[in-house]
């Protein structure tokens, strides 16, 4: 292993105004996959985050509650930090912006700003509402754009022409809180500028984030570097202005300074000095400094913040590493369409493994946006995270323990052979998560699961156990250690599941490094469930949450762990064994042989004594009329709407006498109901019968 480095890593602070949401993760997840990654590396690795807390929002929406904004962060900070441990997110430390160490630090750093000369102050005309008595901030006004005239714009920009103007120039403005039409007041505001380090800036921009990130930036430098507002008026939540009595830092300001404090708090509580994490003596020190930010703040993050820090002699970011916003299904998050959906929703539904490896299967370190489509979701997670990877310790574990007293033996060359491939592809799979190209790493980890699925399926154990035990032995060993190695490999993106893998073997500590260890002659520990498949029906449900009632959960959140969790266990057996073992590849030409067809459901009824089929009549286009027993009852309560439903079959399978009836042919649908209820979506525009490809 290489040197041990010591790297402090962040998230950006969410805001306390709002819930957790699948948007959010997309940071929180990379963020905790990269920083476990490095861990398990053996690095020394400090992930820190906070909520941010101050601003206007939290004191209109505590106003509106009833509550003090202390108390309204106080319950954002127990909901958020309760949904990121659910996700399985590890920070070192989650503080809040609205602490003592955050005050000290902004007061130190704005010191830092003001003595260098940085810091000026101008009068300038703001609206103010004399019912709320309240300088109103950009989003707290609305009116008409004053180039287009478009009505109901916001006090920044015009969504309608584009146009970027000030708030106090809206036509007929009124205050978005009460109504009322707002006045004129002139306001002395202060200023940091950020001219007087154009040169230093326009330097640094590059070596620190991504060329399509900095050639943005850098477009700013051709003028000269605009002063940036850092106060507000009263009333404000937020730390008030050393020696400018009721003004306040904005928001934007001590928010960042909050990952230095959230840091300082983690140092305090274990006996470790700031300085030798976040040095402030105008050094870099010894220690690594990243942050995961999302691409709608990286002027604040790659502009003004390393400002900040340079003016005052603190250590700036390493790098700073751009993610794109999410998509569900290809569109923006939409709360009428149950898209947005939130933290605590989505775990009411569905495991937060599924998420964790759907995310890295996606993410590829750059600024795309990101789709989670929500049937590849759900065909993607059952079909290589759970049949494909941990079939094997399925398959494997539970035929050792049933059938081979659940003894390991020693693995023979064929099976060395697997596991070599599997430690060969070490270094590969360490770099991509090194360069957050989780989505490459999990490729590689999935065609190693292919190799040990097909040695598994060439060895043909479930036929060698009858005949010859020992040699069956040899055959799960290998598979088993195969697994062993992908389940270290997927520990950053499934700590849990891996820690369960752990204990099969009978462990108790892993590290990278020990994909060069081996289990042979030894007891394999009782098989636990590791993962169990998931439904379009748990989608489907979530979805509905989700849009009955946009914007919050809308659901019973405080249920018990406890009671959860053992629902859970329960559930998991029935599902996971389900899982067939996968046939052994097709060329082409045999895939070439099938005549799939589109027909449409004419009649659909139960059959007589019979618990699973359901008789299909189907209109097949010029092949004419077809019947069909398909043993899919279990999942249509009622049949007759299937009727009119165009569904896929295959044309030329040999008609089938049953005790029935003859069927003649097969309809095909999802394993189990998809998030189509199992039938494909009417196609509309496919005439029946003809063929569908
Ligand atoms: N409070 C600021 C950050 C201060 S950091 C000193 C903030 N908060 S936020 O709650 O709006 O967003 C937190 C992070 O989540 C940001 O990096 C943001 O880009 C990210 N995301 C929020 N919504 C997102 C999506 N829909 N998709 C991907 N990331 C998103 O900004
Ligand atoms: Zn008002």
């Amino acid at each position: 292993m290489a040197e041990k480095r010591k790297i402090v890593v962040t998230s950006a602070l969410p805001y306390a105004n709002g819930d957790i949401h699948l948007g959010h993760l997309v940071e929180y997840l990379q963020t905790d996959f990269w920083a476990r990654f490095q861990k398990l590396r053996g690095h020394e690795c400090v992930y820190v985050c906070a909520d941010d807390t101050h601003g206007t929002p939290i004191k209109i929406r505590a106003r509106k509650e009833g509550i003090t904004p202390e108390e309204l962060i106080a319950r954002s900070h127990a909901e958020h930090l309760r949904d990121f441990t659910d996700f399985q997110v590890a920070f070192d430390n989650y503080h809040s912006t609205n602490a003592p160490e955050n005050k000290v630090l902004s007061e130190r750093i704005y010191a830092a700003m003001e003595k260098s000369g940085a810091v000026t102050s101008k009068t300038s005309p703001q609206l103010y509402c004399e019912k709320c008595q309240m300088f109103l901030p950009d989003r707290f006004v609305k009116g008409e754009c004053p180039k287009c005239g478009a009505a109901g714009q916001y006090g920044d920009s015009c969504d309608k022409c584009g146009a970027t103007y000030g708030a106090e120039e809206l036509g007929h403005p009124v205050c978005t809180t009460c109504g009322a039409t707002p006045v004129v007041r002139d306001s002395e505001h202060l200023y940091f500028e950020l001219e007087p380090q154009h040169e230093y800036l326009e330097k640094w921009i590059p070596g620190h984030t991504t060329s399509d990130v900095s050639n943005k930036l850098l477009e700013w430098f051709k003028e000269p570097l605009r002063g940036w507002c850092i106060s507000r008026d009263a009333p404000y939540f937020g730390f008030e202005i050393p020696g400018h009595p009721n003004k306040f830092f904005y928001v934007w300001v001590d928010a960042p300074i909050g990952y230095i404090a959230s840091l300082k708090n983690w140092c305090e509580k274990n006996g470790k000095n700031i300085e030798d994490y976040w040095p402030s003596d105008g050094t870099d020190g010894d220690v690594e400094l990243y942050h995961f930010i999302g691409k709608d703040i990286i002027r604040f993050h790659c502009l003004f913040w390393p400002g900040m820090l340079h003016t005052a002699g603190f250590k700036g970011p390493d790098k700073v590493f751009v993610h794109g916003f999410l998509t569900v299904n290809g569109e923006k998050m939409s709360k009428s369409k149950g898209t947005f959906v939130n933290a605590r929703t989505y775990l009411n539904h569905l495991p937060p493994e599924a998420l964790r490896y759907y995310y890295a299967a996606k993410l590829g370190g750059t600024t795309d946006d990101m789709d989670l489509n929500l049937s590849d979701f759900v065909q993607r997670v059952n079909s290589d995270l759970v049949g494909k990877i941990t079939n094997i310790a399925s398959r494997g574990g539970q035929m050792l323990q049933k059938k081979l007293e659940g003894r390991l033996g020693a693995m023979d060359d064929e099976g060395l052979a697997l596991i070599a491939k599997c430690r060969e592809a070490s270094e590969t799979i360490a770099k991509h998560y090194e360069d957050r190209r989780f989505n490459m790493a999990v490729v590689e980890i999935c065609r190693l699961a292919d190799a040990a699925n097909e040695y598994f399926d060439r060895r043909e154990p479930w036929k060698t156990v009858k005949t010859d035990a020992e040699a069956t032995r040899v055959t799960l060993t290998a598979a088993l250690n195969a697994f062993r190695i992908i389940a270290i490999y997927l520990k950053p993106i499934l700590p849990a599941y891996a820690d369960k893998a752990m204990k099969l073997f009978g462990e108790t500590e892993w590290t990278w490094d020990s994909i060069n260890a081996a289990r042979e002659n030894c007891a394999l520990g009782e098989y636990e469930y590791l993962a169990s498949r998931i439904d379009g029906k748990q989608v489907e449900a979530m979805i509905a949450a989700a849009t009955i009632n946009p914007g919050d959960s809308g659901e019973v959140s405080h249920e018990s762990r406890a009671s959860k969790n053992k629902a859970k266990v329960e559930a998991a057996p029935a599902a996971a064994v389900e899982v067939p073992a996968l046939k052994p590849e097709i060329a082409f030409g045999d895939f070439e042989k099938v005549d799939l067809r589109i027909g449409k459901v004419i009649s659909c009824e139960t059959v007589p004594k019979s618990s699973k089929l359901l008789k299909f009549e189907l209109d097949a286009g010029s092949l004419g009329k077809r019947t069909i027993f398909s043993g899919i009852r279990g999942s249509y309560a009622d049949p007759a709407a299937l009727v009119g439903k165009e569904v896929l079959f295959v044309a030329n399978l040999a008609p089938r006498k049953m005790s029935v009836g003859v069927s003649e042919g097969m309809i095909l649908y999802a394993g189990e109901p998809g998030v189509n209820g199992g039938i494909l979506e009417p196609l509309d525009s496919v005439p029946a019968g003809t063929p569908a490809t």
